[in-house]
């Protein structure tokens, strides 16, 4: 049992075909610094605690920032006898400093607080990764709908409910009901780290904490984290900080698909609302026309990956006893794999967004068709006094009558429309206009081109807080 972490009851070492299954080197590896950082400050607890000589302490930390330099260097590798990147670090340490220093570090520790404690570290920094990338395309949305805010000619786009003409609305408004979302996936890494860091498990030890008087709070303090574990058994079972973490990578996910699938759907033929910049999109290996939007088919398809991270976890965690169980091993690879994938879809995602040119002649030409008028005359009906029960009825009628007639709203003449009802005097065509549309929409939120301009501002202002 030579270079294990137990040994003292075995009389043999673990059988191949154990070490194989058990092995997680190959996905914890990418833990060391964190394992480096948080025995960097345990020495300093043994050391405050009286357990470690001052000159012992100094050469722990010498031999673990030797380490951290080979790991930089890409030159620290584990070895596969080594079953966890806990234990390969231990015996690196011990090859560095030898037993007898080494060996004193394992002390009032044990993996299971380790590992609750270097996984969170982990994920914080790259929940403030992902955020940052998550606000690169909040930025992209927010300029392309700056750039389609033109005072004298905001781009006005068929707004869609149930994927049918519903009513016009300004392309800007449009790309903002996507940014938002986003960024409310950023409050929500924001507050899962303000969450995540008041509980710093360090100190826990295998489940029922120390009784070498060591200090988890100062640990916590070194590790960045604002407190530590209230309840040591609860510090080495709890995952719920795993599954909340894949839950906001998801939402992020499904957030980008929403989005993802609308510019799948606005650069076909049919719809011909976007084109996609040649360096964003790819070719066809037979058909020398094709331009597609891979990126967005990605984006789109990853989101079902999130999910099943996110799926993958709860089911581990689910009736698991209290307190630490090996099945944890399987806590870190999905949420691994859902930190890597956003961190590669999401630069791509936002350079697409940024480069999207909108067909904005095509888009004004269709938002008024499909009747998406007819709610403004309803309106227009009211603001005359006329009851909105009645207002819709002549509103729906005046759809009857274009779809008999092969016309649109505007198409009727005034004859037509007195016809129909005496309350339609020729009034109404004032809002009988996709501008006239958006312009009336003009209480907070509304897709009038001010209160959209007061919308960006807003969300400049969000953006600019984080
Ligand atoms: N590698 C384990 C994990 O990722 C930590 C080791 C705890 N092992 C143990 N036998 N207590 O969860």
């Amino acid at each position: 049992n030579e270079g294990k972490l137990w040994g003292g009851r075995f009389a043999g070492g673990p059988a191949p075909e154990l070490e194989a299954l058990s092995r997680s080197t190959h996905f914890d590896w990418r833990l060391t610094p964190y394992d480096l950082a948080g025995s960097h400050a345990h020495a300093n607890v043994l050391r405050a605690a009286g357990l470690l000589s001052d000159s012992d302490a100094a050469e722990l930390h010498r031999g673990l920032d030797a380490l951290g330099e080979r790991y930089a260097a890409g030159t620290l590798l584990p070895d596969p006898s080594d079953e966890d990147v806990h234990g390969a670090l231990e015996r690196l340490l011990l090859e560095e400093v030898g037993p007898e220093i080494g060996g004193r570090l394992r002390a009032g520790r044990s993996r299971n607080d380790q590992v609750a404690t270097l996984f969170k570290a982990f994920l914080r920094d790259h929940a403030a990764a992902v955020a940052g990338q998550v606000l690169d395309l909040v930025d992209a949305l927010a300029t392309q709908a700056r750039g389609h805010l033109a005072p004298e000619a905001p781009s006005i786009m068929p707004g869609r409910t149930h994927l049918q003409h519903a009513q016009p609305v300004l392309l800007a408004h449009h790309l903002l009901a996507h940014a938002w979302p986003l960024l409310r996936d950023v409050d929500r890494l924001r507050d899962w780290d303000a969450r995540v860091a008041a509980e710093s498990p360090y100190g826990s030890g295998a489940l029922a904490g120390s009784s070498l008087g060591l200090d988890p709070e100062a640990v916590a303090a070194e590790l960045g984290f604002t407190g530590s574990s209230a309840n040591s058994i609860d510090g080495t079972a709890a995952r719920d900080f795993v599954a909340e973490f894949a839950f906001v990578t998801a939402m992020i996910g499904v957030d980008v698909s929403r989005l993802a699938e609308e510019v799948i759907l606005w650069s076909t033929r049919e719809f011909d609302f976007v084109t996609l910049h040649d360096s964003w999109s790819t070719g066809s290996s037979i058909m020398p026309q094709k331009k597609n939007p891979d990126i967005a088919e990605l984006a789109r398809g990853k989101a079902g990956r999130l999910i099943g991270n996110l799926s993958g976890v709860m089911a581990t965690l689910k009736a698991l006893p209290l307190a630490y169980n090996r099945d944890l091993q399987e806590d870190k690879e999905p949420v691994f794999d859902s930190v890597d994938t956003l961190e590669v879809l999401l630069p791509a995602f936002t350079g697409m967004v940024a480069t999207l040119t909108f067909n904005v002649e095509r888009m004004a030409e269709l938002a008024p068709q499909g009747f998406s008028l007819a709610t403004d005359v309803a309106e227009w009906l009211v603001r005359e006094g006329v009851p909105f029960r009645v207002a819709h009825e002549v509103a729906g009628a005046c759809v009857r009558r274009c779809e008999e007639l092969g016309v649109e709203l505007h198409e009727l003449s005034d004859e037509q429309f007195a016809q129909i009802s005496p309350h339609l005097t020729p009034g109404v065509r004032d809002v009988l206009t996709a501008e006239g549309s958006v312009a009336s929409r003009n209480g907070r939120g509304g897709t009038s081109p001010d209160r959209v301009g007061e919308q960006l501002v807003e969300l400049t202002t969000v953006v600019a807080s984080h």
